[in-house]
């Protein structure tokens, strides 16, 4: 009988920390890498035609420079992408609904 060996990849395993327990969705923007999906979502395009992910959990790339947009193929290595994981300062519409105060967004 042949043996399937796993395709060697930098993404996550499906039951990775940062799971959903509630059901829904878990968008994680990796440190210099992709935006990591899981838990349940619909993945459209910009016309709202269902895009099958074909796993549970995907990648999303975010350098721009995958072959296989919008999922990443890990060319962000090779790519020296570089980001941070978390932001490095609240975007201000964040700032203006974290006091409270969403009405006065104009
Ligand atoms: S984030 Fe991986 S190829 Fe773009």
């Amino acid at each position: 009988m042949p043996q399937t060996r796993p395709i060697p990849t930098d993404q996550p395993e499906d039951d990775a920390p940062g799971s959903d327990p509630a059901g829904g969705a878990t968008i994680t923007p990796y440190r210099d890498g992709p935006l990591i999906v899981r838990g349940q979502f619909r993945l459209v395009d910009q016309d709202g035609a269902e895009i099958d992910p074909g796993r549970e959990t995907v990648a999303l790339c975010r350098c721009g420079k995958s072959g296989i947009k919008p999922f990443c193929d890990g060319t962000h290595k090779r790519a020296g992408f570089s980001a941070p994981s978390a932001p490095s300062r609240p975007r201000p519409a964040a700032r203006i609904l974290r006091a409270g105060r969403p009405e006065e967004v104009r």
